[in-house]
This record gives C-alpha cells, sequence and structure tokens, in this order.
C-alpha cells in the first residue's frame, strides 16, 4: 500500500514537473526497481472448507470443485493457496443404499481428494452429516482412517487447537449436530433459568419432529448428553488459555436457515453457549447453498426471548423459495470487514457437489443475513493467522469453468499494532 501511494506520488511529482516546463518527457521508464513486489512468506493457515459433496450417482459437480480446488492449491502465485487441510461439513457421502454403504461408495468420494496431486496429501478433518446417520454403524467414518490415513476423524466429536503462528492457535470443536438434536441437554435448565420442565417437554417434541436426523435410537440420546458435558468442558479450558485467539466449531446443521427454518434447538441451547464462551464462527453445511449471517454480540441480552418466540410452529409453506438466486440483503458490498467480538459469524458451505437447494430469501431467521446465493457449486477458503481470519466463498460457473469469487469475510483481531494498517489496506483493495 505505502509503495503504492509513493509511486503515485513520484507520477504525480512527474507530471507535475513535466508540465511546468512545458516538456514531454514520458517515454521514460518510471517505474524504480524496488518496487516490485517481495514474494511474500506464508504466514498462518490456510484451508479449504466442503460440505454435502459425496453424491455417488453422479459425481459430476463434485469433480467440477474438486478440480478448481487442485488448481488454487498449486497456483504458487499467492502464497494463501498454500492450502494445509480440509474441514468437511458432512453429508460426506451419499451412499447407494443410504443405510449401508459399501467400501466402493467410500472409494468414489475419497477419490475427490486422492486422485488430486495437490489435494492428496491434506489432512481432511470431518464430521458427519444427516446422511451418515442414516448410516446403521454410526461409526463407520470415524473408522475410515484406517484405510485413508488422511481422513482425520478421532470420533464423532473430538477438538484440535492449530498452530497459526507466534504461539498463537486456532481452537476448533467439532460437534455431532445430529446428537446436538437429538440431545435433550437445555441451556436454561443448566443455567438455573425459569422454564418450567413443561417447556422442555415440549420443545423436545417439537425439535424431534423436525425433519432430517434420526432420534429415536436411545444411544444418540445418551452421546447427545455426554457430547454438551464435553463440549462445556472444553470450552470452559479454552477460557483459560489464552494462546487460543480464534474460537469455531464445525458441525453440518446449521443454527441459522435460508431453506430449513433456524434451528430452534441448536439456536436456543447451544448458541447461547457459545456467546458464553466468546466463539468466533459456526462453519456448517446441509443447505446445498453458500451463505453468510452472523449474530451481532450486541444483540447477546434478548438471546432468551428471541429463542422463545423462535418456538417452531411448522414449515412456513407462504415463503417464496427460488432456484437461481444471490442475495446480498441491501449491502452490496462483497468485501465485509469486521473486528473480532462484533458477532458470531455463520458461514453454510453446503453447495460443494449435490444438487442446489432453494432458497427462500424472506424466510425469517434469527441470523442477520448478509449473503445467500445458490447459482453455482462451491466451496470456501480460509486464511488464519494472529491478525486476521478470512473466509471467501467461492463458486465454479459450469459452463465457462471460470472460478468466481463471491463474497469474503475478514475479521481482524484487535489489540494488535496491525489492526488499523490492515484495516485500512483492505479497505483499499
Ligand atoms: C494463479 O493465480 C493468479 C492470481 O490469483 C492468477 O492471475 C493466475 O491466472 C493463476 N494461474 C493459474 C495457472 O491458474
Ligand atoms: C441396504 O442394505 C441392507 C443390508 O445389506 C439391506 O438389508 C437393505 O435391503 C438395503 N436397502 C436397499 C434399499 O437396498
Ligand atoms: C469400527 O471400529 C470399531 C472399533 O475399532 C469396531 O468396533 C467396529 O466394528 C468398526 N466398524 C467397522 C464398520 O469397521
Ligand atoms: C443452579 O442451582 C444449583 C442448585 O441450587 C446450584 O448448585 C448450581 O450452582 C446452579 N448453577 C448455576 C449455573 O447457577
Ligand atoms: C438427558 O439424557 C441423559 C442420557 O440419557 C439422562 O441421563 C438425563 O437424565 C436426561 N436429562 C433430562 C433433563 O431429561
Amino acid at each position: 500500500m505505502y509503495w503504492g501511494i509513493l509511486y503515485s506520488i513520484a507520477i504525480f511529482s512527474l507530471g507535475f514537473l513535466d508540465n511546468i516546463k512545458g516538456a514531454l518527457v514520458h517515454q521514460q521508464n518510471h517505474e524504480p526497481q524496488n518496487l516490485t513486489p517481495l514474494i511474500e512468506q506464508k504466514v498462518g493457515l490456510d484451508f479449504f472448507m466442503v460440505g454435502d459433496y459425496g453424491w455417488v450417482r453422479n459425481m459430476t459437480p463434485a469433480y467440477l470443485t474438486f478440480d478448481k480446488m487442485n488448481e488454487i492449491a498449486g497456483n504458487k502465485s499467492d502464497p494463501r493457496n498454500d492450502i494445509d487441510f480440509f474441514l468437511t461439513m458432512g453429508d460426506n457421502l451419499y451412499s447407494m443404499n443410504s443405510t449401508n454403504p459399501s467400501d466402493e461408495d467410500f472409494d468414489i468420494m475419497m477419490s475427490l481428494f486422492y486422485k488430486r496431486d495437490n489435494l492428496k496429501d491434506k489432512n481432511i478433518y470431518a464430521v458427519r452429516g444427516n446422511h451418515e446417520c442414516y448410516f446403521e454403524d454410526d461409526m463407520i467414518e470415524v473408522n475410515l482412517t484406517k484405510k485413508y490415513p488422511n481422513w482425520q476423524m478421532p470420533n464423532l466429536y473430538y477438538s484440535k487447537l492449530f498452530d497459526i503462528g507466534n504461539g498463537k492457535k486456532l481452537g476448533i470443536i467439532f460437534v455431532d449436530s445430529c446428537l446436538a438434536l437429538c440431545s435433550n441437554y437445555s441451556f436454561a435448565d443448566d443455567h438455573n433459568s425459569s422454564r418450567t420442565p413443561h417447556d422442555n417437554e415440549y420443545a423436545s417434541e417439537q425439535h424431534f419432529q423436525l425433519v432430517d436426523r434420526m432420534c429415536n435410537d436411545p444411544r444418540t440420546l445418551d452421546l447427545g448428553a455426554e457430547m454438551f458435558q464435553w463440549m462445556k468442558d472444553t470450552m470452559n479450558q479454552w477460557d483459560d488459555d489464552s494462546s487460543i485467539i480464534w474460537k469455531a466449531t464445525v458441525q453440518h446443521h446449521p443454527l441459522f436457515g435460508k431453506w430449513y427454518q433456524d434451528y430452534a434447538h441448536l439456536v436456543s441451547d447451544y448458541m447461547p453457549l457459545m456467546l458464553d464462551h466468546k466463539f468466533d464462527f459456526y462453519f456448517n453445511g446441509h443447505e446445498h447453498t453458500l451463505e453468510y449471517a452472523n449474530y451481532p454480540y450486541s444483540q447477546v441480552t434478548s438471546v432468551k426471548q428471541n429463542a422463545e418466540l423462535h418456538t417452531p410452529k411448522g414449515r412456513l409453506m407462504d415463503y417464496a423459495c427460488l432456484a437461481g438466486q444471490e442475495m446480498l440483503y441491501g449491502d452490496e458490498d462483497r468485501n465485509q470487514i469486521f473486528t473480532q467480538g462484533e458477532a458470531l459469524h455463520q458461514f453454510t458451505t453446503g453447495s460443494t457437489g449435490f444438487d442446489l437447494y432453494l432458497v427462500c430469501p424472506a424466510l425469517p431467521s434469527m441470523g442477520r443475513y448478509k449473503y445467500t446465493q445458490n447459482i453455482y457449486h462451491g466451496f470456501s477458503q480460509v486464511h488464519v493467522d494472529e491478525n486476521e481470519f478470512t473466509v471467501k466463498f467461492l463458486g465454479v460457473d459450469e459452463f465457462t469453468n471460470d472460478l468466481i469469487e463471491l463474497y469474503k469475510v475478514t475479521v481482524i483481531h484487535p489489540g494488535t499494532n496491525k489492526q488499523e494498517q490492515e484495516k485500512d489496506q483492505l479497505l483499499q483493495e
């Protein structure tokens, strides 16, 4: 940026002198040698997020997006293309037999990673989606590591701390949202709220009825209760660890939706836990779209009332749901910048390889929607270091094979002296 300014000043001064002299001396090369940009060194971590992709009946859309990721990872012109790993948002596999996936199904899905030169060595941190929750053997993807060592899924839920340089860390909690949705955990009970047991029974009945998960197995209730206890323990531990400067969760189901309604149980019982522990990011799939919404921290005091108002009353059928949409919700800026702590940011990456969902732009949501699109298949590219966390939605045009940068959100870590500098720089880009 500074060189750019100096360079402009230099050009301006020369032009000014030229005018004074009334002479035309523009043919000489003004570009001083030291303006050549330095080759940037890689800082921090970079990764791809993919969701809802292993559709074995027709892999064409997934080939399109994975080929593009392979190209990006092989393009050395930007150190941020030096990808370290993948995160998957679940629905990794839509098997031919929906309850009993075959080895062949998994081979087809895993070939997306293994058959591409620039992707084949990358670790893949995975969670289950609702389609994996239909499998009879609920540990089948956890066991996949035996055959595919890059597949990192030590359990249905787990956490990992990633080094991002200078002793700083990104903490990610990998959550099984099938278990979360089926669990009887209640944030209100946990905090001695005045909600009566009757409210909870009602809420449970309601959330058990919502589509797309299997809650009838009593094992899910036990595992769900264990998982929430583990989540709280992990979050408490992380509160005491000042090296963890970014906190995220990865799971399949969204808090906020534009096809499905907001998941009431996740919004009213899981989200407050994240807000209590100052989480920054909620990464999910499930809706076959790319969507960004946030929940401002300034709104936290009203979360309980909102959650109670939001008890589901059945699908709202009268909202028009449309194909081929891109919505910016009145803010045309595709490059959004926040300071850490302003909001909990939800990114839906669910269009990496299956069909594209309709979206219902006017469907009410507790999330503050900023972006949704269901035109292109796509994925997300993330950069994180101690100063910033950037998520880019990338789409691929299936006719021209062009890569399209659709939307970008940057969150700046406060308290670093680079903060203002970077914000200036980003605003000028
Ligand atoms: C690599 O990326 C740069 C900038 O992002 C782009 O201009 C260039 O065309 C890419 N190269 C290839 C081979 O895709
Ligand atoms: C799926 O596989 C199971 C176990 O092999 C079998 O019992 C079931 O009939 C299959 N379902 C379908 C729809 O083929
Ligand atoms: C997965 O691993 C567990 C423990 O190692 C084992 O009990 C289970 O049978 C395995 N399942 C499959 C499908 O391999
Ligand atoms: C809730 O109430 C119980 C019993 O009075 C108490 O032991 C517990 O510490 C309270 N929990 C919170 C989060 O206030
Ligand atoms: C929730 O489920 C767990 C595991 O089945 C059980 O131990 C616990 O009592 C249940 N809690 C409530 C509030 O129903």
